[in-house]
Order: structure tokens, then C-alpha cells, then sequence
């Protein structure tokens, strides 16, 4: 039996997301987000974030990135961002494109974390008020990171601060936001707001909606802005009643949450087996996917026997579990890590390397 831990992207919509867009199709409602279940939704969304939110629904993660900075970082500005941040590495310069031009300045962290002191090194090289520099307008951290490390409310803080005192606004990546949070045991408004950040692209279609992510904004001057800036991207759906059902069923009685919990157990649980194999993740992985260190003709072998991942470099592999993965897939994954299709056991290999 095959175990696919490819991606969060390769699981379906959760069948709550399906019965609201079911439910949705009935009738006719009022067009571009004048609807009663964006209006919903907008409510819910504030009440989530215990305080005023605009929330913009599009189609996703890397729309929210690149569209929601384009309204916090003028062209010749520099979005800052760890050096493995998916806007700068995945999204084909998107956010340069929206902004008219900024740069992405990706830094070395720790792990795959950005630090204070790699954003006060970054900031003491930077040409300030001198235009041969693009000036850094934006910060951009992404939580969980891409890696599956999860900062706590305190450093995205300590970040936030020294961003802040700047002039830099502050935007989350929250492609995995709800995982963070499942793993953090916080509220949302412990890693958005209160900690300083200003925007956040939500992350729902990883966790249970079919093709609506978000951003979310608390600054109403910024929120009439991205009014205008998704209209000009054609991110303002004639019937954006569908992508408000997906959102509001899943911000609703904390389903987005209980979600993310299961997913990230599912990963605990296969970590805790790969450890006893030998196996374990680069970074310390405490969301819903992990990076692990297995020998080129180890993973080749797990391939072999049915299990589905990326090899990300040589002797890395990448591992992500989702609100759909079950018991029953962590223990088929376990079975074909323990059990070698051919040649040496994997416990051999484990002590060989
Ligand atoms: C950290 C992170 N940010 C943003 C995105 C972009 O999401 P989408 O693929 O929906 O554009 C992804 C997708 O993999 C991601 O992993």
C-alpha cells in the first residue's frame, strides 16, 4: 500500500469545506465579496484574531505573499526574509513583480529561523537613505518555516522590534500558521499582533480548503489599498462567495486548528519511528513536516516500497503529514521504513552511517 508524503498540497478539500461550497451554490447572492458569507467571514476573522481584521480571500499562498507585500513595500524597496523563504526561492520572484520591482533579501539564519542578530548584521550594511540601495520596507517571516521549525511569539517579537524601530512592516508567511499554532498551544493573536506583525497570508489550502488562502490585515489604510491591488490582479472572484464558504467553514469552531493538531501528530508519530530506525530531522521539526538525513539507497528503497516523498538534496529527504493523513498511513510508512524491499535492513543501514 502506498503512503503519499509528498506534500499538504496533495491531500483533497475537507469534506466541511465541500458542504459549505454545496451550500453556497444555492441561490443567488450579491457579487465580488458584497455577499452575506463574506460579510460572515470578515466577522469571523476579526473575532478569530481578537481584534478588527480585513481579510482578502485569493486563490493562493503565493498570491497572499506577493500581493499583500506589494501593499507594505514601495518599488525600490527590499523585502528581508530568511534565505530559504518560499517567496524568495518558490514563487518565481512574484513578489518583486506585484510591488513594481523590490528586492527579496534572503539571510542566513539559524536553521531554516531568521535571528535578531541576522537582521541587525543585515540592517548595519544597508545603505539607508541612499538610492543606489533598495531600502528594506518589509520583513517577511514565515511561520512554521519551511522546514517545519516553529518560532515562539517571543522571537517573531524580538524580530518584530528591531524591524519596527526601522521602519520595516511586518508580514507572516502562514502558509502553515495553523500547524504553528497547533503546536505552540497559542492563540493567533499571540503570533500575529501582539508579537507585531502587521499582515499575514492565512495558509488554508495546505490544511482543508480546495482554492482559497487569505490575507489577513489589521491596518485599514492598508486593507483599502489591497481593495485596489487584487482588483488589478483579478484576485476579486465575481463569486467570491465560494472562497468565503471555504474560509469561514474552516476558521469555524476551530476546525482549522484541530486540523493542523492531527497532521502534526501524524508527523510526532512517524518522527518518534524514524528516531528508533536512526533517523532524524536536520532541523528540529515540530509542525506538520520535517526534513530527515537517510542515505541515498535507504530513501531509494522506501520509494521502491510504496512510500511517496521528495528527495530534496542528496541524503535529505522531505516528510509532510496533513489533516488527512490517518493512523493507519503512519503505520504502513513505519512498516516499509522498518521492513528493507531488498538488501541490507534499514537498521544496518542506520548504524553504517
Ligand atoms: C511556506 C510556504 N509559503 C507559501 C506557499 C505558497 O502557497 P501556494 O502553493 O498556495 O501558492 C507555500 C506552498 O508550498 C509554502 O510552503
Amino acid at each position: 500500500m502506498s503512503v503519499d508524503l509528498r506534500s499538504d498540497n496533495t491531500a483533497g478539500a475537507a469534506p466541511y469545506v465541500l458542504e459549505a461550497l454545496a451550500a453556497a451554490g444555492t441561490g443567488t447572492a450579491a457579487s465580488y465579496g458584497d455577499d452575506e458569507i463574506t460579510a460572515r467571514l470578515q466577522q469571523r476573522v476579526s473575532e478569530v484574531f481578537e481584534r478588527e481584521a480585513f481579510v482578502f480571500p485569493v486563490v493562493s499562498g503565493t498570491a497572499a505573499n506577493a500581493l499583500g507585500i506589494s501593499a507594505l513595500c514601495p518599488p525600490w524597496g527590499a523585502v528581508v526574509c530568511h534565505e530559504g523563504a518560499h517567496i524568495l526561492v518558490n514563487e518565481a520572484a512574484a513578489t518583486s513583480m506585484f510591488s513594481g520591482g523590490a528586492a527579496l533579501l534572503g539571510l542566513a539564519g539559524v536553521g531554516s529561523r531568521l535571528t535578531p542578530e541576522a537582521l541587525t548584521a543585515c540592517f548595519e550594511r544597508t545603505g539607508w537613505d541612499d538610492p543606489h540601495h533598495s531600502q528594506p520596507a518589509v520583513l517577511s517571516v514565515t511561520q512554521a518555516t519551511e522546514m517545519g521549525e516553529v518560532y515562539e511569539p517571543e522571537q517573531i517579537g524580538a524580530l518584530a522590534t528591531l524591524a519596527a524601530a526601522r521602519g520595516l512592516r511586518v508580514h507572516l508567511d502562514g502558509a502553515r500558521l495553523a500547524n504553528a499554532l497547533a503546536a505552540l498551544g497559542c492563540v493567533p493573536a499571540d503570533l500575529t499582533w501582539r508579537a507585531g506583525v502587521e499582515m499575514v497570508s492565512l495558509g488554508a489550502t495546505k490544511n482543508g480548503t480546495m482554492t482559497a488562502d487569505a490575507i489577513v490585515v489589521f491596518d485599514p489604510a492598508v486593507a483599502q489599498e489591497l481593495r485596489f491591488r487584487l482588483k488589478r490582479a483579478g484576485h476579486v472572484a465575481s463569486k467570491g462567495r465560494f472562497q468565503s464558504a471555504q474560509l469561514d467553514a474552516y476558521l469555524t469552531e476551530d476546525r482549522w486548528l484541530r486540523s493542523a493538531s492531527r497532521a502534526n501528530a501524524a508527523m510526532a508519530r512517524l518522527l518518534a519511528g524514524l528516531a528508533e530506525l536512526g533517523y532524524h530531522p536536520v532541523v528540529p521539526a515540530r509542525a506538520n513536516l520535517a526534513f530527515v538525513a537517510v542515505p541515498d539507497e535507504v530513501s531509494a528503497r522506501w520509494a521502491q516500497a510504496g512510500v511517496q516523498f521528495y528527495v530534496i538534496e542528496p541524503g535529505v529527504v522531505r516528510l509532510v503529514t496533513s489533516w488527512a493523513t490517518t493512523d493507519a498511513d503512519i503505520t504502513t510508512a513505519l512498516h516499509h521504513f522498518e521492513t528493507p524491499s531488498s538488501g541490507r535492513s534499514l537498521t544496518e543501514c542506520a548504524h553504517r552511517r
